[in-house]
């Protein structure tokens, strides 16, 4: 088989490693890729919202699957493009997309199928929403409506600040036409859990569970970054939680997506609070988790590409999802100053000690190879993933191996998984 990965970050390196264990697998291509994926994936120079010319050089490749990782190109219709091609690819299209794409469709979503999530109202008149705001009680949450980068969202301490935050995004548009719409939602609080999950349209199958960091700095200060590590899984997560999301949330919308006529195929991502009052969806995402991926497919027993055909398929009930019974660390290396200002084009030295060690992995964020040596290319550079009998060895190992790799401006947190210590 000819597999196309679309994307180019850690997350589709961890999809291309996993993609690369399949036996049915003779070649990867990757669009665009970075220095890492190109150790198991020819990488092609075309941007992951060039649907056209995707496709076209999946005809020209006679590629037999195409995986999609990032939220860009999924909620822009990739997936449409592709099967009007007759090309097989993996994601959902840009009507089941929107489960991501637009937060006010998603609270509506839930609301309307008793889906547990924290109140809210959606505005799309700033006026409206700040006399909403102006009765409220504090802490409040708002919700840029479409894709952010993970930065649409505001925690907002006092009416003051959220009345600077309606500012923010609906009339200054620092989020662009995402801002449009406004969703003003409860502050909740409790432990954070990340569920992936492989969806066929009707059957849901979950991973194994994981938790981000999303903080820039230690003990969770300084600003939000698209994830500075990860483990997996999380202790948090007991049995009666998954129970509880097994019955009320997980399959549901599954039910939802379908009775609303967006039925959904790929990855739903269930970002769940574990709150006083037992679990809620605090968001959903329509594809893998960048770096929960980093920690769950290094886990993950069963062949993906046979999990993947199964979504498209339609048989996902008949694959037995399996995953070892051990743990995953992933201590992501970014550049000093990320998530604002930073450098880039450093070398990066050590690489090749992940080689030499089975239970280690470094999947490449933002890296390139400038001719001569691999270099820094973004804020998140390197995911450094290690296994473990259980999270303080995972944590101890990955840690250990963050010293493997140099490259000036080097920067991580020294607490990822620290949580784990209280459970
Ligand atoms: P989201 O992109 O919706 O996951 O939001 C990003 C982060 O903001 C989440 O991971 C939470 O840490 C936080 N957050 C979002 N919604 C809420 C909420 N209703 N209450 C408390 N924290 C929230
Ligand atoms: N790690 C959070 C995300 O992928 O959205």
């Amino acid at each position: 088989m000819k597999v196309l990965i679309v994307g180019g970050g850690g997350r589709e390196h961890a999809i291309a490693w996993k993609v690369a264990q399949s036996e049915k697998v003779e070649k990867i291509y990757c669009a665009p890729g970075n220095a890492g994926i190109a150790e198991y994936a020819e990488c092609v120079n075309i941007g992951a919202m060039e649907f056209e010319k995707l496709a076209a050089f999946a005809k020209e490749k006679e590629i037999d699957l195409t995986v999609v990782g990032m939220d860009d190109p999924l909620v822009g219709g990739i997936v449409d493009v592709f099967q009007a091609e007759g090309l097989r690819v993996f994601g959902p299209n840009k009507a089941a997309a929107i489960l991501e794409g637009s937060k006010a469709f998603s609270k509506d979503l839930m609301k309307k199928y008793n889906i547990p999530t924290a109140a809210y109202e959606n505005f799309d008149n700033a006026e409206e929403a700040l006399a909403y705001l102006e009765t409220a009680k504090f802490p409040i949450v708002l919700k840029a409506d479409g894709l952010a980068l993970g930065k649409g969202v505001l925690i907002c301490n006092t009416l003051e600040e959220a009345k600077e935050g309606v500012r923010t995004i609906m009339l200054d548009k620092q989020f662009g036409e995402s801002g449009n719409t406004m969703v003003v939602e409860e502050f909740m609080t409790g432990r954070e859990v990340s569920v992936l999950t492989f969806v066929d349209g009707k059957t849901i199958k979950t991973m194994t569970s994981a938790q981000d960091h999303k903080r820039a700095k230690d003990g969770d200060q300084g600003l939000n970054t698209g994830g500075m590590g990860t483990f997996s899984p999380s202790p948090f997560y007991t049995k009666e939680v998954e129970d509880f999301c097994e019955k009320y949330i997980y399959q549901a919308t599954v039910d939802a997506m379908r009775a609303e006529g967006r039925t959904f195929k790929g990855i739903i991502f269930f970002g769940l609070m574990l709150t006083e009052d037992g679990p809620k969806v605090l968001e959903y995402n329509a594809r893998f988790g960048d770096p929960e991926t980093q920690v769950v497919l290094p886990r993950m027993k069963t062949d993906i590409v046979d999990v993947f055909e199964a979504c498209i398929d339609g048989t996902l009930d008949q694959v037995d999802l399996e995953f070892e019974d051990n743990a995953a660390v992933c201590v992501v290396l970014a550049s000093a100053g990320y998530p604002e200002k930073y450098e880039k084009g450093f070398p990066i030295a050590g690489l090749e000690e992940f080689k030499k060690h089975d239970g280690y992995y470094c999947f490449h964020a933002g890296t390139k190879f400038d001719g001569e040596n691999i270099v820094t290319n973004g804020g998140r550079v390197l995911g450094v993933t290690a296994k473990g009998a259980d999270l303080k060895e995972a944590r101890a190992n990955a840690y250990a191996a963050t010293e493997w790799i140099q490259f000036e401006n080097k920067y991580k947190r020294n607490d990822i998984g620290k949580a784990i210590d209280e459970a």
